[in-house]
């Protein structure tokens, strides 16, 4: 065997690989750069289930969202004129532009539903609770901008659907006085209101989505996972948490890369299935559309007491989100012990629900100018 100058042994450079050497050798080159393995540090193994899972669900249909986004950038005209067009001939010139469209679309619902999900698990584990109150805040934020960027979508189709949306924007942006300058569309003379919009949908709003998404995992990593919401409450909670068993977080990654990959295969099945829809261009003064599901319950407040309604409903649900830390003080978080927070919860679900349903059941009418 060969000896380097202070007469150590050299070892031989492995001639058949079959020990895997390269493949370690290459890792360790790049961990060493990049740190990877740090990400193994320990996880409550209760982070691994589904119902824990919902929020890293979430931010793989962001990922999708955002990938998808960028290649229908490529051909969507942002211009009164062209934009309706565009997307049809997305649909029709553009290779896979029918199916892009669609997982685009589907990957925004999924979105929606999987940080739904994700906030009721937080309400159900008490997870809001000290020291998270700040976190659940952010998501709350969140939320907001994703409600945002879904309407900002709708309008880009610039068909009657997305017309009407408009139009209701204007007339909100217009009802708060001051503070809707920004939806006039006379605040930048040069641009058609749509280019701001479009701007809103591509840049602003997931930029500030990414920003709050950064700051939402370090306050997770800085107050670890939520314990399990059965261990006890108050001092005893996190001498119990230290005793559960853990799991190295790249599991959790590694489970997240799974249900990703589901994910986009049911993205895919949707889009085939069930592929986006767009409308002829529009035609102003009259309202013949419904509005994405998730805007239902709002419009039915409409209905019954005329646009303002659309703006004291969203305050209020988002309002009530904002304040629950700060009113409900009750220290346990396991679901079956908190009924007061329980059943009021159940029915703000409730009252939504059912003023879906009633949307539903609604024919469209003219609010618009009145
Ligand atoms: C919209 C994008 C969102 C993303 C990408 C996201 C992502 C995540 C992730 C990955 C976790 C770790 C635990 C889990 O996956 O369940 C988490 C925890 C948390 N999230 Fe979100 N979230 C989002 C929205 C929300 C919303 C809407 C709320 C509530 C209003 C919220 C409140 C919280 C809180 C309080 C925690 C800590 C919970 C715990 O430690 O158990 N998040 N989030």
């Amino acid at each position: 065997m060969s000896v380097d100058v202070n007469n150590k042994p050299l070892t031989e450079p492995s001639s058949d690989n079959t020990d895997g050497g390269w493949v370690r050798k290459a890792w360790g080159v790049v961990d060493d750069r990049m740190g990877i393995s740090a990400l193994a540090y320990p996880v409550p193994e209760h982070a691994n289930r589904f119902a824990w899972s919902l929020g890293g669900i979430t931010a793989v249909s962001f990922v999708v969202l955002i990938a998808t986004g960028i290649i229908l950038a490529q051909f969507y005209a942002p211009s009164p004129e062209l934009a309706n067009s565009s997307i049809r001939s997305i649909e029709t010139t553009v290779w896979a532009g029918s199916f892009i469209r669609g997982i685009h679309f589907w990957a925004a619902q999924a979105m929606y539903v999987a940080a739904l999900l994700h906030l009721i698990r937080v309400f159900l584990t008490g997870s809001y609770k000290k020291p998270r109150e700040g976190n659940w805040l952010v998501g709350v934020a969140m939320f907001g901008l994703l409600t945002f960027a879904i309407f900002t979508g709708t309008v880009l189709k610039w068909d009657q659907e997305g017309f009407e949306a408009l139009g209701h924007n204007i007339e909100i942006g217009a009802l708060l006085g001051g503070v809707g300058f920004w939806f006039s569309p006379t605040f930048s003379g040069q641009l058609p209101i749509l280019l701001r919009l479009y701007s809103a949908h591509v840049v602003i709003i997931p930029g500030i989505i990414l920003v709050l998404v950064l700051l939402h995992f370090l306050l997770i990593k800085r107050h670890h996972m939520s314990p399990h919401p059965s261990l006890p409450v108050g001092k005893l909670t996190e001498q119990a948490a230290a005793l559960e068993p853990t799991k190295p977080f790249t599991e959790h990654i590694r489970r997240l890369v799974t249900f990703g990959i589901a994910l986009v295969g049911i993205l895919g099945i949707l889009a085939v299935l069930l592929p986006a829809t767009i409308g002829s261009s529009p035609v102003a003064g009259i309202e013949i559309t419904r509005p994405p599901w998730l805007f239902w319950w709002p419009f039915t407040l409409e209905n019954w007491f005329g646009l303002p309604a659309i703006v004291w409903g969203e305050v209020a649900f988002f309002l009530i989100l904002a304040a629950l830390p700060f009113v409900d003080r009750n220290p346990k978080r396991w679901w079956r012990k908190r009924p007061v927070a329980m059943t009021l919860a159940l029915l703000l679900l409730l009252t939504l629900i059912a003023l879906s349903i009633i949307m539903i059941l609604t024919p469209a009418k003219n609010h618009l100018g009145m």
